[in-house]
């Protein structure tokens, strides 16, 4: 039997304008839209550049389940704590060991399905990280075990490594 789930997934919320057009915005499309899942990148919402634990509520707040980010996660440190506390606050899996944070996380979406989400970061013309190929295929794996609804936001510069990392695991994620 295939498992369908309508998810929403918006793009780079832009500081204080991208936060406030979210809050006017989201509520009515979530609900005109019937969506199960809403995912928001987040991680330029505070001036633009990086994150801040009263942003991070603000995006709940106007509807986002999960908050994916990148390379500009972590940028602003007094968000680190909360990294590590908030299971629906994902960054980039690949980087570096010890940094606050998970790169993943299995959800309920509102349809009772279970949906994972899984955050990468590429390496082409971005700060160096861990290998995203090897680290997010054996993520997927293992996320599979757990649901066949799988999202991958994967966050990168160049548009060949996008499509690169697409065709490796062509068939494993959802979208
Ligand atoms: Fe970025």
């Amino acid at each position: 039997m295939t498992e369908s789930v309508r998810v929403l997934f918006v793009g780079d919320v832009f500081g204080k304008p991208g936060v406030e057009a979210l809050e006017r915005l989201l509520p009515g499309l979530l609900r005109s839209e019937r969506v199960d899942f809403c995912i928001v990148n987040g991680e330029n919402a505070e001036q633009g550049k990086g994150l801040v634990p009263g942003v991070v509520e603000e995006l709940f707040q106007a509807g986002a389940d999960c908050i994916t980010g990148g390379n500009h996660s972590l940028y602003r440190e007094k968000v680190h704590d909360l990294f590590d506390r908030e299971p629906r606050l994902l960054r980039p899996l690949n980087f570096p060991e010890g940094t606050p944070g998970r790169g993943s996380g299995v959800y309920d979406a509102r349809a009772g399905k279970r949906i994972a989400v899984l955050n990468l970061h590429g390496r082409a013309l971005l700060p160096p990280s861990d290998d995203p190929f090897r680290l997010g295929k054996a993520a997927i794996e293992k996320l599979r075990g757990e649901t066949p609804l799988l999202i991958v936001d994967f966050h990168a510069e160049a548009t060949a490594e996008k499509i690169a990392f697409a065709r490796y695991v062509d068939g494993l994620a959802r979208a």
